[in-house]
């Protein structure tokens, strides 16, 4: 009786053991002759313009390439839907997975088990803890807050009342913004007299911005980590009469977004964060194709103020 069961055991396990082996032996054929490519895209929320940009952006470019097939996941900011969005793609066994985490330090395990499952994964944009992971892409964050910093305190005369909104300190650009804009202010005698975390949230950077005008009766300027909080924040000091004369300073620089509010006198600056979906997907192609890829791309930024209106300022950071 017991050796028949340890018998049905080794059967089952041997059984397993024969799928997996099969199934990554498929992804390795599909990958060497480049016929299917199947990607599994996990973003982190699509509540903010430039979640949907960057999605629109790799659509857009995966559908050049009749040999990908997506499989797009929005987790709706909520971290342990994205930690469990990635155990589906690892079961359905996609080729590829791109991810844009919500934070960092609860999305390092899932990516590092995907690694073990022998799935490659391209991080964008916000990135998790050590270095388990394929390649990374996105912005340097911490030199375009460093810009932001130096634009302020030139722009300011070396000296003002700063009000700073930041993105969410869980998550790597929110981190990088905020200590990249202290090291760019440093030797200025810019004051930061109120600072709070916005979440990149719109209405919590309004409400966080209210505080903020309760407290001082002086603030010259408003460096937001993102065009949606530095909005909410302007939308604050316009509903409490005080926007006149205060600057507004914020990150991403969308077209539709914070460039349409440097063109409506709304922001007095705006940094473009580059949403690297076309660079992901064809990162994502050369993974299926079975060619190495670099472990980080750097993409680069420039400032959009009104003087320097559709194009942009010098490059900063990668061209
Ligand atoms: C969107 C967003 C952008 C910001 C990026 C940082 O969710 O908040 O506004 O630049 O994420 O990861």
């Amino acid at each position: 009786m017991q050796s028949k069961s340890v018998t049905v055991i080794g059967a089952l396990l041997a059984m397993t053991l024969v799928s997996f082996v099969g199934c990554r032996e498929e992804r390795e054929d599909r990958r060497a002759d480049g016929r299917r490519c199947i990607i599994g895209m996990s973003q982190c929320n699509l509540g903010e313009h430039w979640r949907v940009q960057m999605n629109a952006d790799i659509k857009k470019t995966a559908e050049r390439h009749p040999e990908i097939k997506m499989v797009f996941k929005d987790a709706q900011n909520d971290t342990l839907k994205q930690r469990a969005h990635i155990e589906e793609l690892i079961s359905a066994g996609v080729d590829v997975i791109i991810i844009s985490p919500k934070e960092a330090q609860p999305l390092t395990d899932p990516v590092a088990k995907a690694m073990d499952a022998g799935i490659p994964v391209i991080v964008l944009d916000r990135r998790v803890l050590g270095d388990r992971y394929t390649c990374f892409i996105g912005a340097d964050n911490k030199l375009i807050g460093k810009a932001a910093g130096e634009w302020v305190a030139k722009r300011l005369g070396g000296t003002g009342r700063v009000v700073e909104l930041k993105g969410l300190m869980t998550s790597t650009p929110g981190q990088d913004r905020h200590s990249g804009f202290r090291e760019g202010i440093k030797g200025s005698r810019i004051e930061v007299v109120f600072e709070a975390d916005m979440k990149w949230l719109e209405p919590a950077a309004r409400k966080e911005m209210e505080s903020a005008l309760a407290r001082f009766d002086k603030i010259d300027l408003v460096y937001a980590h993102n065009d949606p909080g530095a909005h909410g924040a302007y939308l604050a000091a316009a509903a409490a009469g005080r926007a006149e004369g205060m600057l507004f300073v914020g990150i991403d620089a969308l077209p539709h977004e914070g460039v349409m509010y440097v063109n409506q006198g709304i922001l007095d600056a705006t940094f473009l964060y580059p949403t690297g979906g076309e660079k992901a997907i064809d990162v994502a192609l050369k993974i299926c194709a079975g060619d190495q890829v670099p472990k980080e791309i750097v993409l680069g930024s420039r400032i959009f103020t009104k003087e320097n209106l559709p194009q942009g300022g010098e490059a900063i950071g990668a061209p």
